[in-house]
């Protein structure tokens, strides 16, 4: 089991979740973060920490699509252990639909 970062991230990208990982798991897009699934240890912690709610265990998900598109970022993406400035506008993107069309998948800065 791990957790996944999912759609509503995007835009929102709070970083509230990189303070409480006790593995240092997330990684930086340029507009979402991910979690690396192998290495992430299930403890749940950053799942109540996501102001957006974008964090989801994987046996709550339907199918595989995030775990595999976390897995996929993880590998390219730099580890982020600090959380930096939310977008501006963060809290206007959260809850929109449709926001996959929105990715970036271009990496975002790390530490
Ligand atoms: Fe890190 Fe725990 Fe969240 Fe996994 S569940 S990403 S180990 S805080
Ligand atoms: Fe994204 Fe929530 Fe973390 S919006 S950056 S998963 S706190």
């Amino acid at each position: 089991m791990t957790y996944v970062v999912t759609e509503n991230c995007i835009k929102c990208k709070y970083q509230d979740c990189v303070e409480v990982c006790p593995v240092d798991c997330f990684y930086e897009g340029e507009n979402m973060l991910v979690i690396h699934p192998d290495e992430c240890i299930d403890c749940g912690v950053c799942e109540p920490e996501c102001p957006a709610e974008a964090i989801v265990a994987d046996d709550k998900l339907e199918d595989d699509s995030w775990v595999e598109f976390n897995t996929k970022y993880a590998e390219s993406w730099p580890n982020i252990t600090e959380k930096g400035e939310p977008p501006a506008d963060a809290k206007d993107w959260d809850g929109k639909e449709g926001k996959m069309a929105h990715f970036s998948p271009e990496p975002g800065e790390g530490d």
